[in-house]
């Protein structure tokens, strides 16, 4: 049947589902999944654009969890974030194709992902953020991480990485570059990463699925 609701529903997520399932793949085997410029360019540009039109005072300096302390926040992390709620058009572009990834990671690795959060982010030249983890874990919050580059025409010499670190050992790891439309998926309490300074502004959207929480303690509760 043409118009039954099942249909409906593969035919709204079979647009990404390529890239849906290569997320869910690497998340599966590795835990961390890169997609170089994989994001779709209607949505890529709705955001590129909708930053043009953002005055830089809708940006504030980010916290750390411990934003009293001004000297450690300033020494750990210095970008700028605006939260994305879907009062542009493009942040509900953002955030139906963010559900759409949320719904098709259920159905494949059954992670219970319940809600989703992002904000915008902007790194002057020479602003980082040093390595940390965007989750700790046993506190059953971030789950999974998602980042989205927002630079058209990003070089090498530009700087800027995101470095992606294996595990707490690997003093290495996977240098990403910010080029637009590209994805960086990764369990947000398995991966340190930082942001490495740029010499050039650099955006970004970065997001966090999570759990339910109040279901999750009642269910599993800590012993
Ligand atoms: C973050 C973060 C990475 C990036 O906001 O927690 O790690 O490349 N962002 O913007
Ligand atoms: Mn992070």
């Amino acid at each position: 049947m043409l118009f039954d609701s099942a249909s409906n529903v593969d035919t709204a997520g079979s647009h990404d589902s390529g890239l849906f399932d290569s997320i869910a793949a690497g998340i599966e085997s590795r835990g961390y999944s890169i997609n170089p410029m994989a994001l779709p360019p209607e949505v890529a540009q709705a955001l590129h654009a909708h930053l043009q039109e953002m005055e830089m005072q809708q940006f504030s300096r980010a916290g750390t969890g411990r934003q009293q302390d001004h000297v450690l926040n300033d020494f750990v992390r210095r970008d700028e974030i605006c939260w994305i709620n879907g009062e542009s058009p493009a942040g509900r572009v953002w955030l139906a194709w963010a559900n759409q990834l949320r719904t098709h990671l259920n159905r494949q690795l059954m992670l219970g992902l319940f809600s989703f959060e992002s904000h915008f982010a902007h790194y002057g030249p020479g602003d980082f953020y040093r390595r940390h983890v965007d989750a700790f874990r046993g506190e059953a919050n971030r789950v999974l991480s998602l980042v989205a580059y927002l630079n058209p025409d990003w070089q090498v010499a530009d700087g800027g990485e995101l470095v992606l670190y294996r595990d707490d050992e690997d003093a290495e790891g996977l240098r990403v570059q910010p080029s637009m439309g590209t994805l960086v998926t990764f369990l947000s309490e398995e991966f340190p990463h930082e942001v490495l300074p740029a010499s050039r502004d650099r955006y970004s959207v970065a997001g966090w699925f999570r759990v339910n929480t109040s279901v999750s303690t009642r269910v599993d509760p800590p012993l």
